[in-house]
């Protein structure tokens, strides 16, 4: 999978696209993160990407050109958009449509992916009219931009791709993908100043533990997440 991120702030992916899942996922050639300052679009010689917004009102505004040429200069460069018809073109907002483990999985299906993040108060909104595909949220909460909310989806969508993830880590027994929270997990020692392992998991009876794991799971669901239970 190619991903290409437009961001005023290129450094912030710095870290977590090099440690871990993904780290190892780039290594092995299973995902490649382009990372493009769009400023470099901007055709003015102080290349200034943001501006005051019409009508007044606080916060400065990204100017649409910077973003329309980045974009531009990627249909030239990218067969994806020969081949494909529909390539996402991401933009991250609180205002877009909430991220989840479903949107994660139809997103690690694409070959490729253009996120856009934008910072400050907003992006201009011609170009949320006119060059993105989709608008997505990583929750109810506002972040001072993008950066962060993409690599968020960068992370989920990587770990689905296929053999990123050893046996070890696998994916099948995560949160949500039976519409539940995980269960609980214990490793040694059995006994850690008191607190004890309940004793079904170390009974070898696979049966038993795969119960007491249901049950777990519908229990913290239940405590945490009454939407879902529901
Ligand atoms: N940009 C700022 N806050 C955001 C959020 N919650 N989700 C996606 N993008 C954002």
């Amino acid at each position: 999978m190619l991903i290409d991120v437009l961001t005023l702030f290129p450094q912030m992916f710095d870290g977590p696209l090099s440690e871990s899942i993904v780290k190892r996922a780039r290594e092995k050639g299973r995902l490649n993160i382009n990372l493009i300052n769009f400023r470099d679009f901007c055709t003015d010689k102080h290349k200034q990407v943001d501006d005051y917004p019409y009508g007044g009102g606080a916060g400065m505004v990204i100017k649409p050109e910077p973003l329309f040429r980045a974009v531009e200069f990627l249909k030239q460069k990218r067969e994806y958009f020969k081949n494909e018809s529909s390539i996402p073109i991401i933009y991250l907002t609180p205002q877009g449509r909430l991220f989840n483990q479903q949107l994660a999985k139809e997103l690690g299906k694409k070959e490729y992916l253009i996120l856009i993040c934008g910072h400050y108060k907003d992006i201009d909104y011609r170009v949320r009219e006119h060059l993105i595909t989709d608008e997505i949220s990583i929750g109810d909460y506002v972040l001072s931009g993008g950066e962060i909310p993409a690599m968020v989806l960068i992370d989920a969508v990587t770990r689905l791709l296929p053999d990123v993830l050893g046996n070890e880590e696998s994916a099948k027994t995560d949160s949500f993908e039976d519409k539940l929270l995980d269960c609980p997990y214990y490793t040694r020692p059995k006994n850690f100043r008191g607190y004890k392992v309940p004793e079904v998991l170390l009974s070898g009876n696979h049966q038993k533990i795969a119960q007491w794991r249901k049950h777990k799971a519908l229990e913290i669901t239940k405590k945490n997440r009454t939407d879902l239970f529901s």
